[in-house]
């Protein structure tokens, strides 16, 4: 059996507490299904920082570049506010992302029947709900430069940052959304703001021209993007896939998470280009929620967005589809059994903890692959 090297990075918060629950699971794939899973550990974000001054050390990220793949928690939290802003925990994630070119942010947002109950909004609206956002991750305003803060001299300052969008990589990212699409309901839906942005009116012209080149069997839409996060709590439905630059696909996949119920519930895989020779594709797979600095280390999160980032993992960096599919399957089956941690909890009603859940995610993954 090939080795399948994993690089987990836990980080700060929940992130240990939740990857923990993934911890277990990896466990039992080796010891009762020979996966072969060979594991290295490493620190990102705050806890990074306390042991030795940096978001994430140089040997991490060359652990990081050897993995076939990285599971990442979270990072962040009050202890770390006033560190320098180069050394912020969210500053080793956002490394990561770039030094490996992580360009592919796919953030599935599914609504599990069981769960139809637990959004804010109203049943028939996120019934059955199945929507990907594919966020641009490397470009945009969270790289651009110039970024700074600087003095004007008359007791006022400029906080300044840059939004920037290059052809190619408007291109690349269009290209997988819509690749994605002809996997799913073969539509895209573009999100910009061309009416006040320049980078989106190059955003909706590279889309629409990718799509007229190579993409005209798939539907496209083109939506502002203020006007798409009104659409996607209103009609969520209509979407398929959404495609958006880095900033509005942060916002949009907040939003997103709580048509499932919970920002505890939406896993992401983040993908960089196909090696030339091997195929494979780097790849972090991540929640999208961060280190809930109110719950953590109270046994409170929610560990099955950290989980479904893993079965993300099984499928796309080692093609273990069906693994991938039981073990979606049991989260999906724990639910229905009506395990609740409290952010999916109605007001009330009985709670388990992140260990209870993970635990009970396991044994229903175990009994569904034996
Ligand atoms: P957050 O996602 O950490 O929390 C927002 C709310 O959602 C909180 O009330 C929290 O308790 C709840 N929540 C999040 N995940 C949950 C889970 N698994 N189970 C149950 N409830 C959950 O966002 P925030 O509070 O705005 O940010 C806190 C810190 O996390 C900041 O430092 C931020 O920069 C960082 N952050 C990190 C990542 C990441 O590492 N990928 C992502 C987002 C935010
Ligand atoms: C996310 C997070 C990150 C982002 C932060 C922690 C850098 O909010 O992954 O959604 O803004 O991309
Ligand atoms: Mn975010």
């Amino acid at each position: 059996m090939a080795t399948r090297k994993l690089l987990l990075l836990p980080g700060d918060g929940i992130g240990p507490e939740t990857m923990a629950e993934v911890r277990k699971l990896i466990g039992f794939m080796n010891e009762s299904h020979g996966a072969g899973f060979e594991i290295e550990e490493g620190l990102v974000g705050g806890s990074a920082y306390d042991a030795h001054g940096k978001s994430i050390s140089e040997e991490d990220m060359a652990k990081a570049d050897a993995a076939d793949a990285v599971l990442f928690g979270a990072v962040g939290g009050p202890k770390w506010d006033s560190v320098a802003y180069d050394v912020r925990p969210e500053a080793g994630l956002l490394r990561l992302r770039k030094d490996m070119e992580l360009f592919a942010n796919l953030r599935p947002a599914i609504c599990y029947p069981a769960l139809s109950d637990a959004s804010s909004l109203k049943k028939d609206v996120i019934e059955g709900l199945d929507i990907l956002i594919v966020r641009e991750l490397t470009g945009g305003v969270y790289f651009g430069e110039p970024k700074e803060i600087i003095d004007l001299g008359n007791g006022q300052k400029r906080g300044i940052d840059t939004q920037v969008y290059d052809t190619y990589e408007i291109e690349r990212i269009a290209g997988v959304a819509f690749e994605l699409a002809r996997t799913r309901q073969n539509k895209v839906t573009s999100m910009e703001k061309r009416n006040v942005m320049k980078s989106g009116v190059l955003w909706n012209e590279v889309v629409t021209r990718t799509h007229a080149e190579k993409y005209s069997d798939v539907a496209l839409d083109h939506m502002l993007a203020d006007a798409g996060g009104m659409q996607l709590v209103r009609w969520p439905k209509q979407f398929d896939v959404i495609v958006c630059d880095n900033l509005f696909g942060d916002m949009l996949s907040d939003v997103a998470a709580m048509l499932t119920g919970s920002l505890g519930m939406l896993p992401s895989a983040s993908f960089g280009a196909p090696d030339g020779k091997t195929g494979m594709r780097k790849a972090l797979y991540e929640p999208v929620h961060g280190s809930a600095p109110d719950i953590s280390g109270k046994g409170l999160a929610n560990p099955i967005a950290m989980i479904a980032s893993f079965a993300m993992c099984l499928r796309y960096s080692f093609d273990m589809v069906k693994e991938a599919e039981m073990l979606e399957k049991a989260i999906a089956d724990v639910l229905e059994n009506g395990l609740r941690t409290t952010d999916i909890a109605a007001p009330h009603a009985e709670t388990v903890s992140t260990s209870e859940m993970g635990d009970a995610v396991l044994e229903r993954f175990r009994s569904l692959t034996a």
